[in-house]
């Protein structure tokens, strides 16, 4: 299981369903879904990793300007998998047919995270999803 989150960006322009589908098309189960605003310190705490980087405060800002759609997803390969389906950070190098090189505007407006580790996705879920929020896996 990893952690998707479509970002205020792609939220906000109605793409969550075109995301959506791009990732059930890829393969993935949704298990859990959930749509909600962060606000500032909840954010800060899910970018902490970045804290000390340049576009911190921008990151911040960007993820609380609206609201976003947290999603648990299951596939074989989970982690992995989703940051190949994702894409590169900037859409601009982003692989063709990627969520980020369909949706994206900029690399930081870039319409969609995904977990980058089986540890940190364990973490991200836990942030946003309770356990009885969850499906079992079949
Ligand atoms: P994410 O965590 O959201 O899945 O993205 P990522 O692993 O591909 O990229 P990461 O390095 O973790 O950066 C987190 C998010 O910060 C914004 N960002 N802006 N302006 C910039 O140079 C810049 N660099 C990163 C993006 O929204 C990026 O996804
Ligand atoms: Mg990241």
């Amino acid at each position: 299981m990893t952690l998707a989150i479509i970002k205020p960006d792609a939220f906000g322009s109605g793409k969550a369903g075109r995301v959506l589908a791009a990732l059930e098309d890829a393969g993935f189960r949704i298990r859990g879904s959930r749509v909600l605003r962060l606000r500032r310190a909840g954010a800060e705490a899910f970018y902490a990793v970045h804290r000390e980087r340049p576009f911190f405060g921008a990151l911040v800002e960007f993820m609380t300007s609206g609201p976003c759609m947290a999603l648990a997803l299951e596939h074989d390969r989970a982690v992995p998998y989703l940051r190949e389906v994702i894409g590169a950070t900037d859409p601009a190098e982003a692989a063709p047919g990627t969520v980020r090189a369909l949706y994206a505007e900029s690399k930081e407006r870039n319409a969609i995270h995904g977990s980058d580790s089986d540890e940190n996705a364990r973490a991200e879920l836990g942030f946003f999803f309770g356990q009885v929020d969850l499906i079992e896996s079949a």
